[in-house]
C-alpha cells in the first residue's frame, strides 16, 4: 500500500500508448483489490483517489496481472476513472463506451457466445433485460420473502445458542447461494461443486484451473439446459429455455449466454457483501448498537454497507476516438471505473469515510449505474435486509473471535473465514 497517499507517490515512468500524456501515468495495480489489509474500513486506502487534487483521468500502464491478463484486458494498460461524475458518464454514455467482452471468461476455452446481458450493448441489451426483468420485479420478489426469512431462521437455529459462527464460511457462503440456486432451479447437490468452479475461475490465478472449471461449469449448464428443454419447471432456467424474445425462441448461444452469466453474477456476490458487512459491524460495534436500537434504519444501512464495501470495479472500452477532459481517447482504449473511489467522492457524499446508516440519498456505484445496473440488486438488497432484521432479533452483540485473522482482500470473494462470537443465552 503506498504511503503517503499522494499523486506524486504513485506516479511512474513506464511505456504507454503514445496518446496518453506522461503526467497521467500512475501505478494503481495495488488499488484493484489484490492487496490485503486488516483495516476496519478495508476500502480506506482508495478513498483519497476521488479527492479534488486528483486529475479526472489517470492511466495505469501496467499490463493486467492474473485475472485481467487471462480474460484479455488491454495489455497496454487502462484508463482509471476515479471521480463520481466521470464514472457515471462511463456507465451511462453508451454512444462512447461499450461492454463488449466484459466478463467473457468463456473465451479462455474458445467459446464464442456472449455473456448476456452484461456484454451486450444497446440496442440489443434492452430486449434481454426486458425478458429477464419480470423475475426481479417487486411483485415476484415479494413472494420470495417468506422463503428467504424461513431460510435465515433455519440457519440461525443451528448456531444462535452456540454463541459462535463462521459468518463467511458457514453462513454468508451458503444463504444467498441457496436462494439463487432455488431461483434458477439448480439441483442443491451441485452447491459445493458450483462454489469450487467459481473460486477456480475468479481466484485460482491459474489458467489451467480456470479452463478446467469453465469446461466443468459450461458442460453442466448445457446439460441442465437440455434437461429443462425436455422437462420444463417453474424456475428461471426453464423460463429462459422456453422463453421468447421478440416473438422467437432464444438461440442455443442466447440460452447458454444468459444462464452462464446469471450463474457467474448471481452465485455468490451477496456472500461477499455479507462477510464484509459483518466484519465491519464486529469491528465497529457501535453500528450494531445503532441498528439494534433503530431497526427502521436497516433499509438505509444496507445501502450504506453496499456503498462502503463495493466488491467490484467495472471495465468498459471506448467505442470511438474522442477528447475527454482535454485528453485524447482512442477507440478500443480500456477504462476501469474505480467504484471504491466514486463511492467516497467528497463532492457527492458528505463525510464520505463515515458509516452513516441513515444516509439518504445514497446513489453509489456498487451495482454500477446506467443500463447495466445490476439486475439482481433488488434480490440482493432484500436478502441483506431480511438477514439483518432476523439477526438483530435473535443474536446479541457480537465480536470477532479472539485470535481470528481479519485480513481481507477488498473485493469479490474477499473473506473465506471469519469466526464471530457472542454471549449465548
Ligand atoms: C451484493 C450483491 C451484488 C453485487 C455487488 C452485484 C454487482 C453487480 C455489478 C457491479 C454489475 C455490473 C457490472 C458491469 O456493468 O460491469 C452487475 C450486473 C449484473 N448482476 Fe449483479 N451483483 C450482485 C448480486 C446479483 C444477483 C444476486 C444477481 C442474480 C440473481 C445478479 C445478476 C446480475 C446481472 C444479470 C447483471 C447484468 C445486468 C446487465 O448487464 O444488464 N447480481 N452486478
Amino acid at each position: 500500500m503506498p504511503e503517503p497517499r499522494t499523486l506524486e507517490a504513485i506516479r511512474i515512468d513506464h511505456p504507454a500508448p503514445p496518446h496518453v500524456p506522461k503526467d497521467r501515468l500512475v501505478d494503481l495495480s495495488w488499488a484493484m483489490g489484490s492487496i490485503p489489509n486488516d483495516l476496519v474500513d478495508p476500502y480506506e486506502p482508495f478513498g483519497w483517489l476521488s479527492g479534488p487534487e486528483i486529475p479526472p483521468l489517470l492511466y495505469n500502464p501496467m499490463p493486467p496481472g492474473g485475472l485481467g491478463a487471462a480474460i484479455g484486458s488491454d495489455p497496454r494498460g487502462t484508463w482509471i476513472v476515479p471521480h463520481y461524475d466521470d464514472i457515471n458518464r462511463v456507465y451511462s454514455d453508451n454512444d462512447f463506451f461499450s461492454n463488449k467482452g466484459t466478463a467473457e471468461f468463456q473465451a479462455l476455452i474458445g467459446e464464442t457466445f456472449p455473456s448476456i446481458p452484461l456484454a451486450i450493448d444497446p440496442p440489443d441489451h434492452h430486449k434481454y433485460r426486458a425478458f429477464l426483468m419480470p423475475w426481479f420485479a417487486p411483485s415476484r420478489l415479494n413472494k420470495m420473502d417468506a422463503q428467504i426469512r424461513g431460510l435465515v431462521n433455519e440457519m440461525l437455529d443451528v448456531f444462535a445458542d452456540k454463541g459462535e459462527v463462521d459468518i463467511a464460511w458457514d453462513f454468508g457462503r451458503v444463504y444467498p447461494v441457496r436462494i439463487f440456486m432455488g431461483l434458477m432451479g439448480f439441483p442443491p447437490a451441485m452447491f459445493e461443486q458450483f462454489l469450487e468452479w467459481e473460486w477456480n475461475i475468479l481466484h485460482s490465478g491459474s489458467l489451467e484451473s480456470m479452463q478446467a472449471a469453465l469446461r466443468g461449469v459450461l458442460g453442466f449448464l448445457r446439460g441442465f439446459i437440455a434437461e429443462k428443454e425436455k422437462q420444463p419447471d417453474e424456475n428461471l432456467t426453464s423460463y429462459i429455455v422456453h422463453g421468447q424474445i421478440e416473438g422467437r425462441p432464444l438461440t442455443a448461444d442466447e440460452k447458454i449466454g444468459t444462464v452462464w452469466f446469471l450463474w457467474l453474477g448471481g452465485l455468490d456476490t451477496v456472500a461477499a457483501t455479507i462477510s464484509q458487512m459483518f466484519r465491519r459491524m464486529a469491528l465497529q460495534p457501535e453500528i450494531q448498537r445503532r441498528l439494534r436500537g433503530h431497526p427502521e434504519l436497516i433499509n438505509t444501512a444496507v445501502e450504506e454497507f453496499l456503498r462502503t464495501q463495493p466488491i467490484l470495479s467495472s471495465a468498459r472500452r471506448a467505442k470511438k476516438d474522442f477528447e475527454w477532459h482535454g485528453v485524447p481517447i482512442k477507440a478500443g482504449d480500456s477504462f476501469q471505473c474505480l467504484n471504491p473511489a466514486g463511492n467516497f467522492d467528497p463532492a457527492h457524499f458528505a463525510n464520505p469515510r463515515e458509516f452513516d446508516p441513515a444516509r439518504k440519498p445514497n446513489r453509489h456505484f456498487t451495482f454500477v449505474a446506467g443500463i447495466h445496473l445490476c439486475l439482481g440488486a433488488p434480490l440482493a438488497r432484500r436478502e441483506l435486509r431480511i438477514l439483518l432484521e432476523e439477526w438483530f432479533r435473535r443474536i446479541p452483540e457480537f465480536r470477532v473471535k479472539p485470535g481470528a485473522d481479519t485480513t481481507v482482500y477488498p473485493g469479490l470473494l474477499s473473506i473465506r473465514n471469519l469466526p464471530l462470537v457472542w454471549d449465548a443465552g
